[in-house]
């Protein structure tokens, strides 16, 4: 039996654009329909159901929650902040509070408002402004319900899939473009990192938590030349910690949040700079169980991640690890593997403070739509009927009690 510390941070993540519904005013919506994608529409209709499925959240025995804010409800035009969609924010917190649930919050979480997006979104120099001044707004608001925050969700993926793959809105394939939405990302962070802090010594609170949720992973050379493993390495950096490096570097991570799924299984054949940068093995060499969406399926990537973040000696929090797949045998047991790993890397000096599974429920997976199956809640989107899936009660025993057999 392992057991973990009794002050650990158990529960599960969301975003708005995937549970909430009706989004009318980012710019995933239009995009949606334009790309003849499944239409997030109604989502898990979270926006009127927070209160039954903070029950549920509760009933599972978590004592943490990840949820995000969504910028466009906030300010649907441009510098028109809604007081309404803000007081709906205040309400879920306290409803997560009144349930003895630590709220933690992420500001972005890859979706814009509309007007943004139109005037340039995270290419054009006015970006960092504009989002501080969104931070500003929220963090006001929340500041004294709220102690955890992710400023950014997943910067490396976000500025790689909109702008340098053409995968998700704004469709942009230039690497130009991409690394000017990675030093925008990067300075709306440390500047927001400096916002939040200011605003809680203003208003005399408690020091606040802020970080950002970072996708890392096991980046692992398939076979032992020299191309493979040197590419392995400027993966490791380029793909993991150059981020982290930096923002370290400006002391501007007070913990570090980690979003972990899966294995890239290096192999290269030759030395152009495209199959050092991205190519990974076809062949199968190493063989593993695969989720619905065919990613690697890799616990004990999870402990080499971790210990690969020993040397900036902060906190980490697992911001996301989660699995979709539609035998729900196969989620307990990812969930049972990947603890493990958590518990080996904290044995070697990994300060894991928090375990946060993605995700609570199924929801809108972004260009997939809703086929794959992540949550420990199962949606019938037809009907919005919660089923508490039998993972989640196993799950549930570990959140209560830190034991995990
Ligand atoms: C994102 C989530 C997404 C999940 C599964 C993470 O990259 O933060 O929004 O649903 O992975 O793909």
């Amino acid at each position: 039996m392992i057991q973990f510390p009794k002050d650990f941070y158990w529960g599960a993540a969301t975003s708005s654009y995937q549970v909430e519904g009706d989004n009318q005013n980012a710019d995933w919506w239009p995009w949606e329909k334009l790309a003849g994608k499944d239409n997030s529409g109604q989502a898990c209709r979270h926006w009127e159901l927070y209160e039954q499925d903070f029950d549920l959240v509760k009933s599972l025995g978590h004592n943490a929650h990840r949820l995000s804010v969504e910028w466009s409800r906030i300010e649907p035009r441009e510098g028109e902040f809604s007081q309404k969609a803000m007081q709906h924010y205040r309400d879920v917190i306290r409803a997560l509070r009144s349930r003895g649930i630590e709220p933690m919050v992420t500001l972005h979480h890859f979706t814009n408002p509309i007007w943004f997006s139109d005037s340039g979104g995270w290419t054009d120099r006015r970006c960092v402004k504009r989002f501080l001044r969104y931070c500003d707004f929220v963090t006001r608001a929340l500041a004294a319900e709220v102690r955890f925050w992710f400023t950014v969700n997943e910067p490396t993926v976000y500025y790689s899939h909109a702008y340098l793959w053409g995968m998700w809105p704004p469709q942009a394939k230039s690497f130009f473009k991409m690394k000017a939405v990675h030093d925008h990302l990067n300075e709306a962070h440390v500047e927001a990192y400096r916002l939040i802090h200011k605003i809680y010594k203003e208003l005399k609170i408690i020091e606040p938590a802020v970080s950002i949720a970072q996708h890392m992973q096991a980046i692992v050379a398939c076979d032992q030349s020299i191309k493979s493993r040197w590419a392995t390495a400027v993966r490791e950096y380029w793909y993991n910690l150059e981020v982290l490096d930096r923002l370290t570097r400006d002391k501007t991570l007070d913990f570090i949040g980690v979003n972990y799924y899966s294995r890239h299984l290096v192999h290269v054949h030759n030395w152009w700079i495209g199959n050092l940068l991205m190519e990974t093995c076809k062949d199968n060499h190493h063989p593993c169980r695969k989720n619905a969406l065919g990613w690697d399926i890799y616990p004990e990537g999870l402990a080499q991640v971790l210990l690969s973040l020993k040397k900036y000696d902060l906190p980490v929090i697992i911001a996301e690890n989660g699995i979709c797949i539609d035998d729900d045998q196969q989620r307990w047991a990812f969930i049972q593997s990947h603890l493990k790993n958590v518990h080996l890397a904290m044995g070697q000096g990994v300060h894991v403070t928090g375990y946060l599974y993605w995700s609570l429920m199924d929801n809108f997976e972004w260009a997939q739509g809703f086929a794959p199956r992540f949550g420990l809640i199962d949606i019938d989107y037809k009907t919005q009927k919660r089923t508490v899936r039998e993972s989640a009660k196993k799950y549930a025993q570990v959140c209560r009690t830190g034991a995990l057999t």
